[in-house]
């Protein structure tokens, strides 16, 4: 694929200037609460996913945030998830959704099904906004988000959620999927039970 590397250039416009394409990687993927014009399966290169976001209105609370996932630049890293196509009065409740420390960034998204290589947008949370909480041990992530939920639910659903919709992606992401089982252990459970 191509678009090694972190952010295009690209404008994300279409040429109409009306739509713009979305990536996402992340709740995304598996919670569509808003209308698309297209949507496809699609990844993106260089850029890997980590819970290294603090979440305060959505899997968590201002005082006790929860953890959910951003991006960081990771060379030769693919990244799937799903692209949608949206009408611009779209990126009001987008903007809403994303605003705990994520920011819109240009990107080149590679479509799985149509082969087009289009721009887009992604929501990435960088390290310098107010609810970063950056890198901690795997055991300390899991055990963080097994004890956090805020307005969204549990923090523990957004993982298994996530994990569940990257495996039908065929995204086997090994951070997701070692915190999903980290999660699991600890009610005794094993994927294929769920
Ligand atoms: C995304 O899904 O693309 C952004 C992060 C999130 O809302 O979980």
């Amino acid at each position: 694929m191509s678009g090694s590397g972190s952010l295009s250039d690209q404008s994300g416009l279409e040429s109409a200037r009306e739509s713009t394409w979305v990536f996402g990687y992340g709740s995304l993927i598996y919670k569509v609460d808003f209308p698309f014009l297209e949507r496809e399966e699609a990844a993106i290169g260089g850029w890997q996913r980590r819970f290294w976001q603090g979440s305060h209105d959505h899997r968590g609370t201002p005082q006790a945030p929860g953890r959910v996932v951003t991006l960081i630049p990771a060379a030769g890293a693919v990244c799937k998830g799903v692209a949608y196509r949206i009408d611009h009065d779209v990126f009001e409740h987008l903007d809403h959704r994303e605003k705990n420390g994520y920011e819109r960034h240009a990107v080149s998204i590679a479509l799985t099904a149509s082969q087009r290589q289009v721009g887009g947008i992604l929501y990435v949370a960088r390290a310098d906004n107010h609810a970063y909480l950056g890198p901690a041990p795997m055991a300390e992530l899991a055990a963080h988000i097994a004890g956090s939920s805020g307005p969204s639910g549990s923090n523990r659903d957004y993982v298994l959620a996530l994990a569940t919709a990257l495996r039908e992606l065929g995204d086997l992401d090994p951070h997701v999927l070692e915190l999903e089982s980290l999660l699991l252990q600890s009610t005794g459970t094993s994927p294929k039970e769920r």
